[in-house]
C-alpha cells in the first residue's frame, strides 16, 4: 500500500507586512571615542559617514531591544500575536549558547507553539532570516513570521582598536511576513565565501576567552571588506535586481546594509540609481547595527515619510563569513 507524502498547501506569495525597531538610549559620539583611539570626529565622519552611536544604556540588552522592536512591529501588523507561527532572531551577539533567544522571545510575546530559532549570518543576518520566513510562508509551513535582527555589537568592540572602536552600533529591528495575493519578496540573491572568513574575526572563542580571562572582541580587515563590498557586493546588488526582474529605474527605495557611506555610495554608482532613489543613510546617527540594520533603516524611512508602503526596496547585507544576501521586497 503507498503512503502518500502529501505536500503542504500554502499561498503562492509573501509579502513584508509590518515592520518595527527599538534602539537603545545611550548616545555615543565620536569625540567619545577619540578619547581611546588616535583619531578624530573629522576623520571619523570622513571615511565612515558615522557622527554618533548608539550603545546599551542603563537596564537595557539584547533581550529588551529585540522584544521592542519585535512588539512594535506585531502592534503595526494588525495580528495578535498569538496569530504568528515562527520566530526567527539573527544575531551574532547573544552570548548564551543555548537555549536560543527565539524561543525565549516567542514565550515572552505570548506566540504559542512557535517555531522559533536563532540565526548566524552576521551583518546579512536579516536577509537571510527574511529569506527563509519568505520561504516558509509561500510553502505554506507557517502563516505569518517574525524575523528579529539584535545586535549589541558594542559588547564585542574593543575600544581601544583603532580599526573597530569607531563602526559599530546596538540595535533590533523587525518585520512580520505574511501570505499575499502578490509577490512582495523578490528572490534572494544568496551565500558565502568561506575563504574569506579571516577578513572579520572574532579574537578567541568562548573556551579560550573562559581559559585566559581575556574577553573576546571583533577584528577586521577593513579594506579588505571595503574592497569586497565595492566589487563582489556591487555585482551581487545588480544579481538581486535582475533576478527580480527589475531594471534601476524601477527601484523607488534603496537599503544597503550601514557598513560605511562610501560603501553605500560605490554602489549607487556602480548600479546607476536613478537621483530620486530614496537611499538609507542611518549610519550616520547609529553606526553599523549589523543584522539590525536594514530593518532599523527601514522602519526610520517610513515612519519619517521618506519612504511610502508598497514602494520597491532593494535590500543587501554583506559581513562576516563572509556572507551576503540580497533581495527586492514591497515595503510594508
Ligand atoms: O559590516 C561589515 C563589516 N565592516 C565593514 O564593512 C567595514 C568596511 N571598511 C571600512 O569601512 C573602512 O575600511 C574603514 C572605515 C574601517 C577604514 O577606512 P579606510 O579608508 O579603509 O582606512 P585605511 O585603513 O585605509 O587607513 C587610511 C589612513 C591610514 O593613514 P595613512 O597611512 O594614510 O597615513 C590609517 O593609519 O587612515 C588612518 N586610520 C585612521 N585615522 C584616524 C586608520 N584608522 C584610523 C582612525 N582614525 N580610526
Amino acid at each position: 500500500m503507498s503512503k502518500a507524502l502529501l505536500s503542504s498547501n500554502g499561498p503562492r506569495h509573501a509579502r513584508i507586512l509590518a515592520v518595527g525597531s527599538a534602539i537603545p538610549s545611550r548616545v555615543v559620539d565620536n569625540e567619545y571615542l577619540c578619547g581611546f583611539i588616535d583619531s578624530s570626529d573629522e576623520w571619523i565622519t570622513k571615511r565612515t559617514g558615522i557622527t554618533e552611536r548608539r550603545w546599551l544604556g542603563e537596564g537595557e540588552d539584547l533581550r529588551s531591544l529585540a522584544l521592542a522592536a519585535a512588539r512594535r512591529a506585531i502592534a503595526k501588523s494588525g495580528l495578535d500575536a498569538s496569530q504568528l507561527s515562527a520566530v526567527i532572531v539573527s544575531t551574532v551577539s547573544y552570548f548564551q549558547q543555548t537555549p536560543a533567544l527565539a524561543p525565549a522571545l516567542a514565550a515572552e510575546l505570548g506566540i504559542p507553539n512557535a517555531v522559533a530559532y536563532d540565526i548566524s549570518a552576521a551583518c546579512a543576518g536579516f536577509c537571510y532570516g527574511l529569506a527563509q520566513a519568505e520561504a516558509l510562508v509561500r510553502a505554506g509551513q507557517a502563516q505569518h513570521v517574525l524575523v528579529i535582527g539584535a545586535e549589541t555589537l558594542s559588547k564585542l568592540t574593543d575600544p581601544t582598536d583603532r580599526s573597530t572602536a569607531f563602526l559599530f552600533g546596538d540595535g533590533a529591528g523587525a518585520v512580520i511576513v505574511g501570505p499575499s495575493d502578490d509577490n512582495g519578496i523578490g528572490p534572494v540573491v544568496w551565500g558565502s565565501d568561506g575563504g574569506q572568513g579571516d577578513v572579520i574575526w572574532q579574537n578567541s572563542d568562548w573556551a579560550k576567552a573562559v581559559e585566559t580571562g581575556a574577553w573576546p572582541y571583533i577584528g577586521m580587515n577593513g579594506q579588505a571588506v571595503f574592497k569586497w563590498a565595492t566589487s563582489f557586493i556591487a555585482a551581487t546588488a545588480k544579481r538581486c535586481l535582475a533576478q527580480a526582474g527589475l531594471e534601476p529605474d524601477d527601484l523607488d527605495v534603496f537599503i544597503p546594509h550601514q557598513a560605511n557611506n562610501r560603501i553605500t555610495d560605490t554602489l549607487l554608482r556602480y548600479l546607476k540609481l536613478p537621483e530620486r532613489v530614496v537611499v538609507a543613510r542611518t549610519i550616520t546617527k547609529y553606526g553599523n547595527n549589523s543584522a539590525a540594520s536594514i530593518p532599523i533603516a527601514m522602519d526610520e524611512l517610513l515612519s519619517t515619510g521618506a519612504a511610502q508602503s508598497g514602494q520597491t526596496a532593494l535590500i543587501i547585507g554583506f559581513g562576516a563569513g563572509l556572507v551576503y544576501a540580497g533581495q527586492v521586497v514591497k515595503l510594508p
